[in-house]
C-alpha cells in the first residue's frame, strides 16, 4: 500500500500485525481498535496542526497507544515467562540523528516518554532495566508498580502459551509504532512495546534497537516495524529500507516491501512496517494477514484498517 505525499503533516500509527483471521474479532472489538488508532492520530496530531515537531507528535502517539489496554505496550502490555510485564521503547528524530532507547523497564508508566528522556537528557542511546527505571523515575517520569500493566487477558495469553510449551506466541506481533512528517519536513518515528508473551525475562526486542524496529533519517526516511523481533533485529529493517532510499535511490515503497517480502520473508520472517519520507510519503508493508494501522494527513480525516487486503477506511463510529 502507498499513498502519497503534497501534504504538509502526515502521521500513521500501527498496533501491531499479525495473523488475524476474519472471524477473530468481533465487530465491537475491531471498533475499539480503530478508536484506539484513532486515538493515537489524533494524538499526533493535535501536535502537528500546531507547528509542533515530528518528534513531538511521534511521541504522543506512542504514548496514547501505550495508555491503552488493547495494545501490547505500556498497560495492556504481555507478559514475559515469569508473568512480569518487561517495556522496550526507542524513538528517533530523522533530522538529527538522535535517538533514545530503553528496554526491560518494570515500573514506568510511558517508556517512550523514558527513551525521549534518555536521548535528550542522557549522554547515552540506551539504557536498560532497573537503572533505566530509575533514571526515568529522577526525570520526574512517572512510577507505578508492575501491576498496572498486566490485564486478565494478558495473563490468560500467558497461561495458554505456557500449557503449550510455546516460547513466544507468534500469532500476533504486539508493538505499536508511529511515524510522522511535520510542516517544516522533519521526520520521526517512535516505538514501544512489552515484546512477545512467554518471552525470557532480559529478552530485548527489536522495537528498542535503533535500525531494527525503528529508524529514522530525514536522506531515506522513517520506520517502525511490528513483528518477530529477532528477524527484524538479525535484518536491521529499519536502517536497511532506510538506506535502501539513500544510498540505493529506491523508491519508500520499493525499499519497504523488499525488506518485507524478499528479505525478512526468505529469511522465515514476518511482520510488517509502517514508513514516511520528508515528503511525506506514507507506505505500509506486511507479510502477515493484518496490522492494525491508520493513518491521518493534513486536512483529511483518520482512516483504519486491520487486514492487508482491506483499504484504510474512516471506522464506522467515526462519521
Ligand atoms: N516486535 C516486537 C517483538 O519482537 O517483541
Amino acid at each position: 500500500m502507498c499513498s502519497h505525499d503534497n501534504h504538509l503533516y502526515a502521521v500513521a500509527v500501527h498496533g501491531g500485525s499479525g495473523h488475524y483471521s476474519r472471524n477473530q474479532f468481533s465487530q465491537q472489538e475491531r471498533q475499539a481498535y480503530r478508536t484506539g488508532l484513532e486515538r493515537a492520530l489524533r494524538a499526533a496530531e493535535a501536535v502537528l496542526k500546531t507547528g509542533g515537531a515530528a518528534l513531538d507528535a511521534v511521541q504522543s502517539a506512542v504514548a496514547a497507544l501505550e495508555d491503552d489496554a488493547l495494545f501490547n505496550a505500556g498497560c495492556g502490555a504481555v507478559l514475559n515467562a515469569g508473568g512480569i510485564a518487561e517495556l522496550d521503547a526507542a524513538i528517533m528524530d530523522g533530522t538529527t540523528l538522535k535517538a533514545g532507547a530503553v528496554a526491560g523497564m518494570k515500573t514506568t508508566r510511558n517508556p517512550v516518554r523514558a527513551a525521549r528522556a534518555v536521548m535528550e537528557h542522557s549522554p547515552h542511546v540506551f539504557l536498560h532495566g532497573s537503572d533505566a527505571d530509575a533514571f526515568a523515575s529522577r526525570q520526574g517520569l512517572t512510577q507505578v508498580d508492575n501491576a498496572y500493566f498486566v490485564t486478565v487477558a494478558r495473563e490468560l495469553q500467558l497461561a495458554e502459551a505456557q500449557a503449550r510449551g510455546e516460547t513466544f506466541s507468534i500469532s500476533k506481533f504486539g508493538t505499536v509504532g508511529a511515524v510522522a512528517r511535520d510542516r517544516l519536513g522533519n521526520i520521526a518515528a517512535a516505538t514501544s512495546t512489552g515484546g512477545m508473551t512467554n518471552k525470557l525475562p532480559g529478552r530485548v526486542s527489536d522495537s528498542a534497537v535503533i535500525g531494527a524496529g525503528v529508524y529514522a533519517s530525514r536522506h531515506g526516511c522513517a520506520v517502525a516495524g511490528s513483528g518477530h523481533g529477532e528477524f527484524f533485529i538479525r535484518l536491521a529493517v529499519g536502517k536497511d529500507i532506510s538506506g535502501r532510499i539513500e544510498y540505493g535511490h529506491q523508491t519508500l515503497a520499493d525499499a519497504a516491501n523488499h525488506v518485507i517480502h524478499t528479505s525478512l520473508a526468505s529469511l522465515g520472517g514476518e511482520g510488517g512496517v509502517i514508513a514516511i519520507d520528508a515528503r511525506g510519503t506514507i507506505v505500509i508493508a506486511m507479510n502477515t494477514a493484518g496490522m492494525f494501522r491508520g493513518v491521518l494527513k493534513e486536512s483529511g480525516e483518520p482512516e483504519t484498517g486491520i487486514y492487508a487486503d482491506e483499504a484504510l477506511s474512516r471506522s464506522p463510529a467515526s462519521l
